[in-house]
């Protein structure tokens, strides 16, 4: 899809984006899934997701594969993930045979008919386990769930624990990709987050990248953290562009003190306010943009030749829990602590604690805990929401029902009064959502989510 037709974010004034922020300032979902999490039921049997990976060596189609190594080596303040900090060597090897067993045990349903189109791992920090036990955990995957042709790898890392011994265990493994945890370079910045990595040694950790084989590298940044100001930010922009990651994740901070300890050590008057994060997020827009960077969705960056700008481009793009991809509608299941499953029409997580965890597989059972199984009205508002996110365009789901249309419909005229701000302009059947639209998109979701009504009480990030 072009931008031709639409006014560049660069050519709108600075006030009026701020006026609508102002205006549009409230908090809501992510939507990296619909129905969001806290829709989902806490007492959730394993039996559904059993079914769900019985029935896929007869679908015949690749899946995702999504990892979740659990153990960090040092606390980073901002930290919003399922993490936990320990340098207990064997207290780590052992989880990850927990792992190696719950994907033995999916194995054997697969019985080999299962591929993977995409294998990822997250966490935590994958790569705080030892190259050969990672290795062979990567191993375990592989002969489980093989590879189909073109089959997609990624690893996110700390790359203050990445060695070139784990490089060249994930690159020995096909792994292309890689995503790196940076999130600012100005040293005050650093020290108050507690994540120090200076840019010397960001560059020569991508040249190591790129001479282990890496050809697609992602870097990680944060706005809104604590003493970010508008010029140390221009400046930790200035020097990424420099390095010309492939891909750019700029993710606004949040912080969630009353659900997340350690970001109480974070203090709130050293935190950029809503203005000043607004700012932020423009000047990377404007920054990398400027730089010949493709804007994905609302929070990504790629260059030209990337496929996922190419299916930005083409209109093609998807995106689950482990990002986007060009790679439409792939089933994704999940391995480890808090990892979250998406079959057909049900979401399903493992259990967050890794002890938990343990316990459960090392009595022989399946840790799901937590889910959801999508009904038809959910299936028909989640392609409308992905299509949204992703494409920038507000289209009724293919294949909507008589009554979910005219459901769809009426949320769609709560739509107008952000066509008056210019945040979306009429197309055929629907919507398109304009570059300035692209900064609301979490705000252009929220009239099609029917359970938000409902959610007063779930404390939900800034949408800006
Ligand atoms: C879970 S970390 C995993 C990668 C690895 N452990 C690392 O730190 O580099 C993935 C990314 O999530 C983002 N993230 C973590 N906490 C966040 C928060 N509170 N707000 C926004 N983004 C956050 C950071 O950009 C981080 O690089
Ligand atoms: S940001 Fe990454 S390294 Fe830091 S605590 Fe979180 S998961 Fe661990």
């Amino acid at each position: 899809m072009s931008d031709r037709t639409f006014t560049p974010l660069n050519q709108i004034p600075y006030e009026q984006i701020v006026q609508l922020v102002e205006k549009f300032d409230v908090r809501g979902p992510r939507y990296t899934s619909y129905p969001t999490a806290p829709v989902w039921s806490n007492e959730f049997p394993a039996a559904p997701y059993l079914e769900g990976l019985e029935a896929l060596p007869d679908k015949g189609r690749p899946i995702a594969v999504y990892l979740h190594l659990p153990y960090c080596q040092k606390r980073c303040l901002y930290c919003g993930c399922n993490s936990f900090i320990s340098n207990d060597r064997e207290k780590i090897a052992g989880h990850a045979g927990y792992i190696a067993q719950e994907i033995r045990r999916a194995g054997n349903i697969f019985k080999g008919q299962v591929e993977h189109g995409w294998l990822h791992l997250g966490g935590g920090t994958p790569t705080h386990n030892a190259p050969d036990e990672l290795g062979r955990l990567i191993d375990t995957v592989l002969e489980e769930i093989p590879g189909a042709v073109g089959a997609e790898r990624s690893v996110e890392v700390d790359p203050r624990v990445t060695s070139d011994a784990h490089l060249k265990s994930l690159a020995d493994r096909g792994f292309r990709r890689i995503s790196i945890g940076l999130q600012d370079l100005d040293p005050a910045v650093q020290k108050a987050v507690q994540r120090e990595f200076s840019y010397d040694e960001l560059k020569s950790f991508i040249d190591r990248c790129h001479s282990h084989g890496f050809t697609g590298v992602n870097v990680d940044l944060i706005y809104g953290l604590p003493l970010q100001t508008s010029d140390t930010w221009k400046h930790t922009l200035e020097q990424i562009a420099q390095l010309r990651p492939d891909r750019l994740a700029v993710f606004g901070y949040a912080h969630l003190p009353a659900k997340i300890k350690h970001q109480r050590a974070i203090k709130e008057i050293d935190l950029p306010g809503p203005k000043q994060r607004l700012s932020m997020l423009l000047t990377a827009f404007h920054h990398f943009t400027d730089s010949g960077y493709v804007s994905i969705g609302m929070d990504h960056f790629a260059v030209p030749e990337d496929k996922l700008a190419m299916a930005r481009n083409e209109g093609t793009l998807w995106r689950n829990f482990m990002g986007y991809t060009s790679i439409r509608g792939l089933e994704m299941v999940g391995f480890g602590a808090s990892a979250i499953s998406e079959l057909d029409a049900l979401f399903a997580q493992n259990l967050p604690l890794p002890q938990q965890y343990e316990e459960k597989i090392g009595q022989g059972g399946w840790t799901t805990f937590r889910g959801h199984k999508l009904t038809e009205d959910d299936i028909q508002r989640k392609a409308l929401i992905n299509e949204l996110m992703c494409n920038l365009r507000i289209r009724m789901p293919e294949g909507a029902t008589l009554d979910k249309a005219v459901d769809l419909h009426v949320a769609m005229q709560k739509l107008e009064a952000f066509e008056e701000d210019g945040l979306i302009v009429p197309a055929d059947e629907g919507w398109d959502i304009t570059p300035l639209g692209q900064l609301f998109v979490r705000n252009l979701a929220m009239p099609f989510d029917q359970y938000l009504p409902d959610q007063q009480n779930v404390t939900f990030s800034r949408t800006v």
